[in-house]
Formats: structure tokens, C-alpha cells, sequence
């Protein structure tokens, strides 16, 4: 028998079991007015175990996210014979160089539901003259790494791929290594950032162009002083690395995700009366699409106390809502930096005035989930008319929107980010929701139900 999580209101907190497979949300949330942390950013935080793992030395974090992602990176460098010692609240590396793995033929590692993990570490992996095997999670398993195979093979890799596109692969490095010329034209920045990693390890000068997607790799890379070279672009950047002898322990304090953050920042906007701050949050330009389509929506946004951090710039992000939402034309000149937020995007796209209109979105279906469809299916469930494509969504929103009846999300492939939309939907529209594979959130954002109790406290 499934056991169900209640979410009901108990002297106005939310009463939440321990890890049951699914929850019900029966009552909307009350306006409110809060300052909440949310967890370390997923990207910086796999990229800081990656990097950490290739130093010269010891490397220390503060505030590393504590997800299946994040842990899954950990096993992976540790399989590869590499110490990590992980406590309550640091997380320590002893990273070996960039030539220092050591592990056995036929060496298995799993980047479970991680797309970042599993194509960043095949850069880490080109040198090597061991057989690896890389597999995923069910999602894992379905999602594109020819993408990567392909740049990766030009350095002189050997790949066998399931039906030549997914995993479970098969690799083997080479200990003569080309640089290659790469242009990455989806704008994806796992793929750039494996191309860049590969680079480090290979003799000669690697060039590439890359369409705009988040630059995390590349600030990293700029502040250990490693030989990188960036244009900047209108369109795309120009990238080129050399080979990397010396990396430099990294001490780092990892900020808030924003893509953890935008479920809250949009669950303010759609609460009349609402006020929210969220602390020292990662605002990398790269990053901050949603901020932007909001404002544009209307919604009022502010960052206060902006910092700069090791390359990075991070800042407290104040959130009121409005009186009212309008539609938008989304111009996809913001497409690369909310892609992974679209999905709770188009729940404002529900409650605003007018059709909203999103469009070159085919990545979308690139992720854990096919999110297009998923963003569709989300509206169509809660009476919200949409007109899809392979590519672009109309949403013809209603700012009367309520739901009076039930609503069941389930077979999203355990997508995190679907069952987070679903919450965010369930507590700002109505309705009677139940919502499947509530351990879905373990791969980001772990604490985000606490979050959301916190704000109803
Ligand atoms: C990520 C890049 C993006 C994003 C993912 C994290 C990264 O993927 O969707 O959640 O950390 O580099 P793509 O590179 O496939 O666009």
C-alpha cells in the first residue's frame, strides 16, 4: 500500500511525516512575510567537488549543497581514489592533482539522476587508459550523451553508448590526447564545461564557441589562475584553454541556489500580500532569467547586499507581490539563464492577464523530465488552456484562477522540479492535490517542505 503525506493545517503549520511517497495538499497557504535560506547551489557545488578533487591539496566547503546529486558526485571522485571526509557542516577534499586518480579497470560509476555530473566527469575521464563505465537513474538513462560523446571523441576518447545516444556507456581515454576546435550550439553548459575540462588535460590549445549558458566552470577556472582565455560575446563566447599542470586548493563558501530559490520567489508572487527576502543568493548574470521575466510580469524584485565572491556575485533577493500579473512575450534572449526554472515560471503565466508566449524551448524536453510537456500538462490539469509545440508554449492565462477539485501528479520520471511546481501550484491556486514521489526533492533541495512549513508558521 503507497503511504500519503497530509499537508493540512495544524494551528496554521503544515503537519509533514517522515518521507512518505506522496502528499496531499488540501489548503492554500496565507499571505505571508519571511526571510528564509535556501540550500547551496547545485552547480557550484558539483563543480567545487570536480575541482577539488584535481588540486594540488586540500580543499575545503561551507554551506555544499546536501543532495543525492552533490553525494553522488562525492562517491564518484572517491571511487576514483580520492579522500573526502564529509561532516555536518564542511565537506573536506583531498584532491590529488589534476593526474591523480587512481582506480581499477572496469571502474563503475553512477551519476544516478545528475546530467551535470555524469557529462562534466567524462572531461575528467579523457586520459584515462582504464575502461569506465558510466550509468544513471531511469531519467538519467533517457536523456542525450551523444552530445558529449561527440566533442569528447575528437580528443581521441572511445565511447560505446547505448543505442549510440544514452547510458549505460562505455570509455576509454587516450594517453595522446588532440585539442580540439568545439562548437557548442545548444547552449548547454554541461557540455562546455566537459569540452573545458577535457581541455585542461590535453597538450596544445582547445577552442570554443559557445552559445550563452551559465558560466560557472569558466569562473572557477578564471580565479584559479588556470591558463583560460574568454570573449564575451553577444551571442556566443570564445573559449580557449590549455593544458593545466598546478590547480590550487579551493576554500569555498558555496551561496544559495536561485534555482531552489525561484519556487519561493514565485509562490511570493502569486500570494496577494506577500513579502519575502532570501538570503546571500548565487545572482551569476548567467543565472538570473527568472528575475528577470518576473519583473517584466510584474512582479517586484530587488537585490540587497550584493557581494562579490571568488568571481561569483551573490545578494540578498527581496521579493513583494503585486497587485496584479501581465502576460509576457518571453524574448529568448533569457531563455538560457531560467532553464531550469520555466516550469514554475508558467504558473505565474497561469495567474497573469493576457497569453504568454514562450518560445525555443526544445531543451526543456532535454531534461530530467520532458518539462515542455510537463509545463503543459501541469496547466492543462488545473484548467489553464496552453497551445504546445516541440518547442514553444502559449499560455492563456486567468487571474481568477481557483480550483476547486483534484488534481494527481504522478509518472514525471521522479522529476524534482515537477513535484516542487506541483507544491507551489497546490498552495497558491486551490484545490485537492495528491503529489507522487515526494523523495524526488532529495536530488536539489532536500529541506525545501521545511521552507515551505517555515512559511507557514
Ligand atoms: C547545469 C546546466 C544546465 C542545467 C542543469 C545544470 C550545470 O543543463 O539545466 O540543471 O550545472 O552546468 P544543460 O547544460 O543541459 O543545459
Amino acid at each position: 500500500m503507497r503511504r500519503t503525506l497530509t499537508l493540512v493545517r495544524v494551528s496554521s503549520s503544515i503537519n509533514i511525516k517522515k518521507m512518505p511517497s506522496s502528499i496531499i495538499i488540501k489548503n492554500k497557504i496565507s499571505n505571508f512575510n519571511k526571510t528564509i535560506t535556501v540550500s547551496g547551489d547545485k552547480s557550484i557545488s558539483i563543480r567545487w567537488v570536480l575541482f577539488s578533487s584535481i588540486a594540488n591539496g586540500v580543499s575545503r566547503s561551507q554551506n555544499l549543497l546536501r543532495s543525492e546529486d552533490v553525494l553522488a558526485a562525492i562517491t564518484a571522485v572517491k571511487k576514483l581514489g580520492i579522500k573526502v571526509n564529509l561532516t555536518k557542516k564542511n565537506c573536506t577534499i583531498y584532491g590529488k592533482g589534476i593526474n591523480g586518480y587512481n582506480y581499477k579497470n572496469n571502474l563503475q560509476i553512477n551519476a544516478k539522476n545528475s546530467g551535470t555530473l555524469g557529462r562534466l566527469i567524462l572531461g575528467l575521464l579523457v586520459n584515462s587508459t582504464k575502461n569506465i563505465k558510466l550509468t544513471g537513474d531511469k531519467s538519467l538513462s533517457k536523456r542525450d550523451f551523444k552530445r558529449i560523446a561527440d566533442p569528447l571523441s575528437k580528443f581521441g576518447v572511445k565511447f560505446k553508448l547505448k543505442n549510440k545516444k544514452t547510458l549505460p556507456l562505455k570509455m576509454i581515454g587516450s594517453a595522446n590526447l588532440k585539442p580540439i576546435k568545439y562548437f557548442e550550439k545548444k547552449g548547454s553548459a554541461q557540455c562546455k564545461s566537459s569540452v573545458i575540462l577535457a581541455g585542461m588535460k590535453t597538450e596544445g590549445t582547445t577552442i570554443i564557441k559557445a552559445k550563452k549558458s551559465r558560466n560557472h566552470t569558466e569562473l572557477l577556472c578564471k580565479y584559479l589562475k588556470l591558463p583560460i582565455s574568454i570573449k564575451n560575446r553577444t551571442n556566443h563566447d570564445e573559449i580557449k584553454i590549455r593544458k593545466t599542470k598546478y590547480i590550487k586548493p579551493l576554500n569555498y563558501n558555496i551561496p544559495s541556489d536561485i534555482s531552489s530559490g525561484a519556487f519561493f520567489i514565485v509562490l511570493t508572487s502569486l500570494v496577494k500580500n506577500s513579502q519575502l527576502t532570501i538570503k546571500n543568493v548565487n545572482i551569476n548574470p548567467s543565472r538570473v532569467g527568472v528575475i528577470k521575466i518576473l519583473k517584466k510580469m510584474g512582479v517586484k524584485i530587488i537585490f540587497k547586499n550584493t557581494k562579490f565572491y571568488k568571481g561569483e556575485k551573490n545578494a540578498d533577493i527581496l521579493v513583494k507581490s503585486p497587485k496584479s500579473l501581465k502576460a509576457i512575450n518571453c524574448p529568448t534572449k533569457y531563455n538560457s539563464g531560467a532553464i531550469d526554472e520555466f516550469l514554475v515560471i508558467f504558473l505565474v503565466a497561469a495567474k497573469a492577464k493576457g497569453v504568454s508566449y514562450f518560445k525555443n524551448l526544445a531543451e526543456l524536453n532535454q531534461k530530467e523530465s520532458p518539462r515542455l510537456k510537463w509545463g503543459a500538462k501541469i496547466l492543462n490539469k488545473i484548467g489553464i488552456k496552453t497551445i504546445l509545440t516541440a518547442d514553444s508554449i502559449k499560455i492563456y492565462g486567468n487571474p481568477d484562477l481557483k480550483i476547486n477539485k483534484k488534481i494527481v501528479i504522478k509518472n514525471y520520471l521522479k522529476d524534482h522540479r515537477v513535484f516542487m511546481t506541483s507544491v507551489i501550484a497546490a498552495l497558491s491556486f486551490g484545490g485537492k492535490w495528491q503529489i507522487h514521489d515526494r523523495k524526488s526533492i532529495q536530488t536539489s533541495f532536500p529541506n525545501f517542505l521545511s521552507i515551505i512549513n517555515d512559511l507557514k508558521k
